[in-house]
């Protein structure tokens, strides 16, 4: 996984910089030889001007005499017999990263003794390599890896004849077309090409094979190509290493007979992440050496063969994320010969296995057990409490039922990760147990905690992620503890019955910078330490007072702040200048008024801006021109006043959503909205916006396309490396109107695309234009001036699900065109002056008389006016009948929209993950409120609706599974 073994480069980084001084001490002693070679200074010093020193890194290099001897410059060591310098680290390694920046001077072959040369962690600027440093003929260590270089890999590596090290991962080369030069370092031991794009290089396997003393390969992220004929193996590499993991490798090339028939030795083995399918091989079993295996991220099937029961050493089995079915009984059964004696770690979390849980005992040295998101039921035996080297117990995800007692964890001392959300145990453990464990990691969403706040949480001092929402807790927040170990980062106590007002506690304490409490029953005011926060999520409360707190604060960190659904009031606090890291405010559903703050409009980053559903008043202050980052406005249903701003589409080149929807916002609709090629949701009903459409509504690229879109602006800041816990994101309310009601929805789906312009004074006719927007699912024009005639390529809205044109002011004849919109599940087109027969078509015929009355000129079925003049005996009893279940179902989306919405989610999903990784490995902050995921599609519906969320999760559960 390549999440882990970031995790261990970043260990064996913090080891080197443990390490480093000691290092240093050691090498430094130069008793024999004073001062170095005036030759191999005068080379240090050029390299240096070559290089921007932006943190001092070489302060020491210095022309001053009484640093003149180079050999006590940082980073440089020479030999203790000649002087020379024989190692030069320049590694920028440090957390965060503060590389050297510039280009290697050639002077760095004046010397000729350098054994070891590592520029790792630095800034490059994607230049080549310097073909010069094939001329180091003594370099046993190269580590060019993470320093930005880009271009070729110069060939003249290949002089390196000593080389046993060798390092180039993780830069921007231009992909080889080969890698001849590879098999002339014969010496070398070492090799990582990570992320090296090597999807040219077909021979690879035979370059790798001609290196005959390599122990370690790190090919992870190669992009290396299947081999499909097994190349000439006469091979004598013993490797002890291989990651060949986050490929594109599958089972039909012949890399895994290859290393079935070369390499018996590996003792770790990195598989994971690619696309090996059908049952795991036997063969894995016969490499003797074997201790580390990782298959995990693949597509293996079926159990695991009874001979890795055999594998005595086995220390790590990696399994998660396959399709392996069968009883976890039998996969038990198949590794206990001896191996259950060695294992330590046993993954097999996200698969299809079924059962009840055994007794693992027979596992006696097991740190590591992942057995969550499978389908496993029953009970946790009691016997789980004598695994004493459990450090982690992931069982969540599975249909665990029962009761979880003090036995369960009695000898787990060592225990620091407990996953066991979304499974229905119950805990009953005594109020005054002290658990044997400190846990840093606690998952036990959607247990049943018992309605009082766990007292054992008290105990534990090193917590560093707590996450108990949904559990049953209906205590008093006055009884909760609020001393936090300084480690903690995220607690959520998010949907529980907890009650109470917060106290007003002193700013001194510690507070764990992410806060979820939302979906409880808190009340009163908001204290003024939780503004403290990165992210603050109180939504769904009872809150109630100003937030005038919020500018008591110092320390202006926030960066999601969500009040939404509580009963707050008063103006807004008018301090939003100091909030620069600010990207989701969501104050909907209050009691807010006046106007809106003018400071609002500092808030440069903000992505999310959601006031919806209070009362301000006042003009749009026009400081918002200035956000232009919004992807997601809401000012619905308030009292706000004035002219549609003209700066809406011009400023805001990135907005999703705009809703304005139930104000007193007059002029006509501005142009520029055009420009908002990203839209997917324009709400403009329900004020007294005048003028005519305009033509240039086809401009909104988004809307015309009809696959349900990838724009999302849900804001993940955070995931756990097991990809076991939920990911923390926050996604944007989305309030949508159907039928008369308004529907929430969180997380923008691709499929809200909508416009509504109902209610408003518009006048002209209806653009041709708008037919372009073949993505549109629904369009709401009713309650306007509009006239004039539908256009005949109306059916060009080949995805409306949803036409109301209904009071209007509309002449002509309905075009026949209409029936081709076969998921079209509600029309309105009453009360305007369209005349002529109503065209027919297997959706069209399920529309009773509502859809067309009020217009004296139609004629012809579901009228009872036909068009010959008389009426006609149509059955509308029983039509009528039908169109009332069709209203009670709100079923207004079809199947293959849940089947996109699950596979779009399904797709998102993945990306996302690859960026997260990516982001992490730069080493970001683990709080950031949101990332630019703005290619998830992350999916969940409403409360009120759900049914449909029923639906939707079991499709994304399948697509997840798939
Ligand atoms: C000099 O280096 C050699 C190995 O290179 C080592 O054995 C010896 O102890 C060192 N001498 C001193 C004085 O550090
Ligand atoms: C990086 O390279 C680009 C073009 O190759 C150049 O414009 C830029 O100035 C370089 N930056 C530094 C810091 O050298
Ligand atoms: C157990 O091992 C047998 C023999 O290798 C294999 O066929 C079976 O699928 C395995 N079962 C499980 C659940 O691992
Ligand atoms: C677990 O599920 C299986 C299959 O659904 C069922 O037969 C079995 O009785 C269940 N076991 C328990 C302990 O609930």
């Amino acid at each position: 996984m390549r999440g882990i073994s970031l995790q261990l480069l970043l260990i064996f980084v913090l080891l080197l910089l443990c390490l480093k001084p000691t290092v240093e001490n050691h090498l430094g002693v130069r008793d024999a030889i004073q001062g170095c070679i005036e030759q191999e200074r005068q080379a240090l010093l050029k390299i240096k001007e070559d290089l921007i020193d932006d943190y001092g890194h070489l302060s020491s290099w210095s022309t001053e005499e009484k640093k003149k001897d180079c050999c006590k410059w940082r980073g440089v060591y020479c030999s203790n017999q000649t002087g020379n310098v024989i190692m030069l680290k320049l590694n920028a390694l440090t957390f965060p990263p503060k590389p050297l920046r510039g280009k290697l001077n050639p002077f760095l072959i004046e010397l000729q003794y350098l054994t070891y040369l590592d520029v790792s962690f630095n800034d490059f600027n994607h230049t080549q390599i310097p073909e010069f440093i094939g001329s180091l003929s003594n370099l046993r260590y190269l580590n060019l890896s993470s320093a930005t270089f880009g271009r070729n890999i110069p060939f003249q590596l290949g002089n390196l004849s000593r080389l046993q090290y060798l390092d180039l991962g993780e830069n921007h080369f231009n992909n080889p077309e080969n890698l001849e030069w590879l098999p002339q370092l014969s010496s070398l031991r070492y090799l990582a090409m990570s992320f090296v794009n090597l999807s040219k290089v077909n021979n690879w396997l035979q370059v790798v094979n001609k290196l005959p003393h390599l122990t370690s390969l790190y090919l992870h992220s190669c992009d290396l190509p299947n081999i499909f004929s097994i190349p000439l193996v006469n091979s004598s590499t013993s490797l002890d290493v291989l990651d060949l993991s986050h490929n594109h490798l599958t089972s039909s090339s012949s890399v895994l007979e290859w290393l079935f028939n070369s390499n018996t030795s590996v003792f770790k083995l990195y598989l994971n992440e690619n696309q090996f399918h059908g049952l795991i091989p036997d063969a894995f079993s016969k490499m003797n050496s074997l201790a580390h295996l990782y298959l995990g991220d693949n597509e293996f099937e079926g159990g695991i063969p009874k001979t890795f029961g055999g594998v005595c050493n086995l220390k790590t089995l990696s399994l998660s994320r396959n399709n392996l079915s069968g009883q976890l009984l039998e996969f038990i059964q198949n590794l206990t010969e001896c191996a259950n004696h060695s294992i330590e770690a046993l993954y097999l979390d996200w698969n299809h296995i079924v059962g009840s849980l055994p007794d693992l005992t027979i596992f006696p040295l097991l740190r590591e057990l992942r057995l969550s998101n499978n389908r496993l039921n029953g009970t946790i035996p009691e016997s789980f409490g004598k695994l004493s080297n459990l450090e982690s117990l992931y069982l969540g995800d599975n249909s665990l039922r029962g009761v979880i007692s003090e036995h369960h964890f009695s000898k787990l001392t060592k225990l620091k990760k407990l996953y066991l959300s979304n499974t229905s145990l119950v805990f009953n453990l005594s109020s005054d147990w002290v658990p044997p464990f400190q846990l840093d990691k606690i998952y036990l969403t959607s247990c049943h905690l018992g309605s009082r706040f766990p007292k054992w949480l008290q105990t534990q001092k090193n917590l560093y992620w707590l996450d108990i929402s949904n559990s049953g807790i209906s205590d008093t927040i006055s009884n909760f503890y609020w001393v936090f170990s300084p480690q903690l980062e995220y607690m959520d106590l998010s949907y529980n019955q907890i009650t109470g007002q917060i106290a007003n506690l002193s700013l001194e304490f510690y507070f764990p910078p992410a806060i979820d409490l939302g979906s409880n029953k808190l009340e009163g005011k908001i204290p003024r330490f939780m503004f403290k926060a990165i992210h603050l999520d109180l939504s769904n409360n009872m809150f109630s007072g100003p937030i005038q707190s919020l500018c008591a604060i110092s320390i202006r960190n926030l960066s999601c702040l969500d009040l939404s659904n509580n009963q707050l009031s008063g103006e807004l606090p008018d301090c939003w200048m100091h909030l620069e890291e600010l990207k989701i405010l969501n104050l909907a559903n209050n009691h807010f008024h006046g106007k809106i703050p003018s400071t609002m409009g500092s808030l440069l980053g903000i992505e999310t801006l959601d006031l919806g559903n209070n009362s301000f008043i006042g003009e749009l202050p026009s400081s918002l021109k200035n956000c232009t980052e919004l992807t997601f406005i809401n000012l619905g249903h308030n009292n706000l006043s004035g002219q549609l701003p003209m700066w809406l589409g011009t400023s805001n080149p990135n907005l999703v959503v705009l809703n304005l929807r139930s104000n007193h916002l007059y002029g006509s609709m501005p142009s520029h909205l055009c420009h908002l090629a990203h839209l997917q949701l324009l709400d403009l009903a329900l004020n007294q916006i005048s003028g005519s459409i305009p033509k240039c509504l086809n401009n909104l690229t988004l809307l015309t396309q009809k696959l349900s879109s990838n724009a999302t602006i849900t804001h993940l800041y955070e995931e756990d490396f097991s990809r076991t816990s939920k990911d923390r994101a926050y996604d944007d309310h989305v309030f949508w109107m159907w039928k008369g009601r308004e529907y929430e929805y969180k997380g923008i789906l691709g499929l809200v695309k909508s416009i509504d312009l109902s209610s408003n004074k518009l006048t002209g006719t209806i653009p041709v234009e708008i037919m372009e927007l073949a993505g549109l699912i629904s369009l709401n024009l009713s309650k306007n001036l509009l006239s004039g005639q539908i256009s005949s390529n109306i059916g060009a809205l080949l995805s409306l699900e949803v036409m109301d044109l209904s009071k209007n002011q509309l002449l002509g004849g309905i075009p026949s065109s209409l029936s081709r919109i076969l998921g079209l599940s509600f029309l309105d087109l009453s009360n305007n002056n369209l005349s002529g027969q109503i065209p027919t078509g297997p959706q069209l015929n399920t529309f009773t008389a509502t859809a067309y009355e009020g217009n004296p000129g139609l004629c012809g079925a579901p009228l009872p006016k036909n068009c010959s003049g008389e009426e006609t005996t149509q059955n509308s009893n029983k039509r009528n009948e039908h169109d009332g279940k069709q209203d009670d179902e709100d079923g207004f989306i079809t199947l293959g929209f849940y089947v996109s919405v699950a596979l779009g989610f399904f797709a998102g999903f993945w990306g996302v993950f690859g960026t997260l990784v990516l982001k992490r490995s730069l080493q970001l902050a683990f709080f950031k409120c949101l990332n630019d995921f703005k290619d998830w599609l992350y999916v969940a519906i409403s409360v009120n609706m759900t049914r449909l969320q029923r639906q939707l999760q079991k499709l994304i559960g399948v697509a997840i599974r798939l």
